[in-house]
Formats: structure tokens, sequence, C-alpha cells
């Protein structure tokens, strides 16, 4: 089996995420580790134990990591996924008293597993960037180790979400996102905001997913119910976004890219109005000195990514 470890900020596409990856059966996930972000760290912890619960994976391990920012003061959250980060039924949702897997930081857990499974184990980062690089700097060979780097975030036009030009994961802790893309050592993928917004959820097909009569199925109706009704509300939105959840399908199921860009980007640390920007190098001109750093997935096929959505909550 292919093994991944998630890293999270468990609001509800984050959920959908694991839901996805949990139900996938030539992958194992191997553990979650949280960091804060949509919510606090303790109710990002709470949120993947009941996500893990609906999906009858109580044995993932689940550690505790990060609390804040590497150098950023301001914590972002915002009421996208609501209060609780899970649509506001949290509490609808028990965590059937599953504990921590142990005290053990987010970060060692990272390192130690990247080291046991040398070059196989693929990351996953739904969230702040900040556990996986307190890993890099904790072990100068953690991203050598790993099989590939896989990180929703970022953006490629400017298109913001938390701030003006930035992305909500990047802008929570640029420095973070700024130390992976500068130095990691293994294949990493972006699967950046503009790309997951261009595939939103239409309303019709929301409808008619979130009718199926199972467990997971009820968790996605209860869940999404508080997004529906905000995204709704906003002239000019196309539908649903659950960017955790196309960044998930890339991971078990390359199939689902239609293209991707192999780019030189980096992250603007000091502009007052582009803190967490992520910049993409395009111009045409060859120049030694820029090396491409990642690929940027640009195209999904929606037909597979909603035959995934359907199966993943029978
Ligand atoms: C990202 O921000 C979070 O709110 C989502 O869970 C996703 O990881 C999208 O910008
Ligand atoms: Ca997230």
């Amino acid at each position: 089996k292919n093994i991944m470890v998630i890293d999270t900020d468990c609001g509800v596409d984050d959920a959908l995420a694991i839901m996805m990856a949990v139900s996938h059966d030539d992958w194992k996930v191997l553990c979650i580790t949280c960091c804060y972000g949509n919510v606090n760290l303790n109710q990002v912890c709470q949120n993947v134990m009941r996500t893990l619960v609906v999906c009858g994976k109580h044995e993932v391990p689940v550690y505790k990591g990060c609390e804040k920012a590497l150098v950023s003061n301001e914590l972002l959250g915002s009421d996208y996924h609501s209060k609780d980060g899970f649509g506001g039924v949290a509490s609808e949702f028990p965590t059937d008293c599953l504990q921590l897997a142990s005290p053990e930081h987010a970060s060692n857990v990272l390192v130690r597993l990247a080291r046991e499974h040398r070059k196989h184990l693929v990351v996953v980062a739904l969230g702040p960037l900040t556990n996986i690089a307190v890993a890099q700097r904790l072990d100068p060979e953690f991203t050598k180790n790993l099989k590939e780097l896989v990180i929703m975030g970022g953006n490629i036009n400017g298109f913001g979400n938390s701030y003006l030009a930035a992305e909500f994961n990047f802008a929570s802790d640029p420095e973070a996102a700024n130390i992976l893309l500068k130095e990691a050592e293994c294949p990493v993928t972006v699967i950046p905001l503009e790309v997951c917004h261009k595939y939103a959820l239409d309303w019709n097909w929301l409808d008619d997913w979130r009718k199926t009569d199972t467990p997971r199925g009820y968790l996605v109706q209860k869940m999404t119910e508080h997004s529906i009704n905000r995204a709704r509300n906003i002239p000019g939105c196309n539908g649903l976004h659950l960017c955790d959840l196309f960044a998930m399908c890339v991971v078990v199921n390359p199939r689902v890219i239609v293209k991707k860009d192999e780019k030189c980007v980096y992250v603007e640390l000091n502009g007052q109005l582009t803190r967490g920007m992520m910049v993409v190098e395009r111009r045409l001109t060859h120049l030694p000195y820029v090396t491409n750093n990642v690929f940027i997935v640009m195209e999904f096929n929606k037909t597979e990514l909603l035959k995934m959505f359907k199966k993943m909550i029978l």
C-alpha cells in the first residue's frame, strides 16, 4: 500500500479530504498531524477525531502540533467553516472519547515517520505549513526522506481569500511556506486556490450529493450546510469551494490531473498588501538563477473528481 500522513487544520474541506483518504483502498493513512488554522489547535484535533469516528477509523493516530505560526502573531481564522470549524455541527458528532495517540509533537512524528519510511512517505499539507517547516528545521534531511510533499495552498494570479492577495494557508504562516518551497528536497506538488475555485461544485450537483443516505453522507449533508448557505449569498460565487478535498484527490488518484506545470515559485514575505502571496516566475527569458521548485496542478478532470466524491460517501 501507498502511505501518507495528513497535516491539517481541520475545517470542512479538510474533513472531507480525510474521509477521501481513509476510504481509499490503495492508501494507508499512517497518522494525522494537527495544526492551528481554521480554528484553534484543540478544536482542530477534535474535528479530526469526529471525522475518523464517522468513517469508522478509530485506529488512525492523531497528534498535536503547533499552536501558532513561526513569526506571524495574528491568527487569521475566519467564519468560513463556522465558529467550530465544522460547519457549526461539531457537537452533533461526538469524538467517542478518542484521545491523542501520545504527547509526541506532530513535527517530531513527521521527522520520525519520514526516517522510518525513507522515500516512501507522502505528506499532504492541508493547513498552514508550520508543523512541516518545523520538521524541516528539526531534521535538515526531513524532506529528502519524503517521497512527495503535496500542498493545498498558494495562489497563482494574486487572488486572495483571507488576505487581499494571499491564500489562507500561505497567509497564515508565510515563513513556513517559504522554508518549504525554498528548501524541499523532494518533489513538491501545489494545488493553488484559483484552480480549486475554477472547479467549484454547483448547487444542483451538491443537492443531489447531499441526499446520500449513509453515515458519511449524513456528515457531508450536515457539515456543508453552513458553507453552502454562505456561498450562495455571495454575488457571483459559482459554487462551493472544497480545496483540500481536491488536493487529496490529486494524491490518491493522479488521473484527476489534466495539466500540471513545473514552475519556480516564491512566497512574498514583506509586502504590505501581498504578504503570503505565491509569486510564479513567468518570464520567458531563460535566467540561470531560476530553478523550478514545484509542480502546479492547473487543470482537473471534473468528471473523475465527481465520481470520486460520490464513491467516498457510500
Ligand atoms: C484553505 O483554507 C482553509 O480554510 C481550507 O481548509 C483550505 O485548506 C483554502 O484557502
Ligand atoms: Ca485546510
